[in-house]
């Protein structure tokens, strides 16, 4: 085919695409000043008055799909305004009412029932946006677009096969769909199907739909590319952080605050938290020491690495502190270490960080991976390293621990670890919130 034909076929198909949806039916139309008046006001933000405008047009005209779909709207507006939640429940409401009226315009059932399940996820009733989704597929079983939302909706209720399922069905009817691939690809890879989900990852991505420039479909595509060892993986990371998603090529957090101080490695009086080092590096005998006692004892408290983060190999942790909060169980079996972390609460209240001990046993690998935040610092601190064999690599930048000195690196960047000596390393891990996030701030970022 000539180019130049099938780019005009492409402008077609966009403009098929961007249609104007129709949301009058006949009758509507014999009104459409009244109904034009009450959205005017509800344009110019005039909450109130176009609610009150639609209610009036709803009890005049029971039957008017398009005035109780504007009253649905205007409750949707009056609802983030007020920030009520029972508001945006009478909402989904009237958006149910819309869809169950006679003679309802195709578009305007699919614009109010997908209005509906999307803000039924915002208040993350999602099974209730699963059921919407459904009923929505059910009706236009041709409508991909609407497939690929119900895929969405079990994706954020976690349950990835019915999702997956969604996915296949889309390719099988739509094969080029780029964004059912780039979905299909992300579930793929969650199953561990490295390879397999690469081309799906790729594909959806360089079709550039509408719903594909996600960072995290970069993310999973060159931690892909990664472990099969393909050096594509840092063109894609390139691409991720020059559409926004990434703050560089090398700190691909997801979570982060913009414009905090970003540098791989750390000294302690950069941090400010010089007090805290000297603190860990002071006592790390006693904190191996109860480490040490742990790993004897109760060996069932160090658990398993569980983010699949290894190629190969041994690595558990035991956890004294998560999201801020103090594990009670564990610290009894710590408890002088606990005690000297008390006193420090850039750490014990660092709701996006954890505090715990690692050990690693010879022959593991840990790949290439990046933490989920800017918002903290991690430190460790060495308490049983063998001679030699032991390194991590944060961004270019490869080091060794040594035993009662603290490191610290941004695990937002990069960062890969090998145990490759004979016997086991063990250290003990303290993140602190980054220096320069404020007191408010460190209150009332959500935890991660
Ligand atoms: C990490 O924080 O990813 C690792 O460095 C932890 C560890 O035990 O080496
Ligand atoms: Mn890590």
């Amino acid at each position: 085919m000539p180019e130049d034909e099938s780019s005009s076929l492409q402008e077609k198909k966009e403009k098929a695409k961007k249609k104007k949806p129709k949301l009058l039916n006949k009758f509507d139309k014999t009104i459409k000043a009244e109904l034009d008046a009450a959205e005017k006001l509800r344009k110019k933000g005039k909450v109130e008055d176009a609610l009150n405008a639609f209610e009036l047009l709803v009890t005049k005209y029971p039957q008017s799909p398009r005035a109780r779909y504007g009253k649905a709207q205007s409750e949707d507006d009056l609802a983030e305004k007020q920030r009520s939640n029972d508001i945006l429940l009478r909402a989904i409401g009237s958006y149910e009412e819309v869809a169950g009226l006679p003679n309802v315009p195709t578009d305007l059932v699919k614009t109010a029932l997908k209005r509906k399940a999307n803000r039924q996820q915002f208040l993350g009733r999602m099974r209730g946006s699963i059921l919407t989704l459904q009923k929505l597929v059910q009706l236009y079983p041709e409508d991909i677009p609407l497939r690929n939302e119900l895929g969405v909706g079990y994706l954020l209720l976690g349950d990835n096969q019915k999702a997956k399922q969604v996915y296949e069905e889309v390719l099988s009817l739509d094969p080029n769909n780029g964004f059912a691939k780039v979905h299909y690809g992300f579930i793929l890879k969650a199953e561990n199907k490295i390879a397999e989900s690469i081309p799906y990852l790729k594909e959806g991505l360089l079709s550039g739909e509408s719903g594909t420039d996600d960072g995290r479909f970069y993310f999973h595509l060159g931690d892909a590319l990664q472990r099969v060892g393909d050096k594509e993986a840092y063109t894609w990371y390139e691409v991720g952080h020059k559409r926004g998603h990434f703050a560089s090529v090398w700190q691909r957090s997801l979570y982060n605050v913009d414009g905090l101080k970003a540098q791989a490695w750390w000294t302690a009086k950069e941090t400010s938290y010089a007090d805290l080092v000297r603190s860990l590096e002071a006592n790390w005998k006693v904190i191996r020491e109860e480490g040490l006692a742990v790993m004897d004892a109760s060996k069932g408290l160090f658990l398993p690495e569980d983010e699949n983060l290894r190629e190969k190999g041994d690595w558990s942790q035991y956890t004294l502190w998560q999201q801020g909060r103090k594990n009670d169980k564990s610290c009894k079996a710590a408890p002088r270490t606990c005690a000297l972390l008390e006193r420090f609460p850039e750490s014990t209240g660092c709701r996006r960080g954890q505090i715990k001990y690692s050990v690693m046993h010879p022959g593991t690998h840990v790949w290439p991976h990046t933490g989920p935040t800017n918002c903290r610092l991690r430190m460790h601190l060495g308490l049983v390293i063998p001679s030699e064999g032991c390194r991590i690599r944060c961004a270019n930048d490869t080091r060794s621990w040594k035993e009662g000195k603290v490191l610290i690196f941004d695990d937002s960047f990069e960062h890969e670890v090998w145990q490759e000596a004979d016997s086991y390393r063990l250290i003990f891990i303290v993140d602190v919130w980054h220096p320069e996030l404020t007191q408010h701030q460190r209150r009332t970022l959500p935890a991660i």
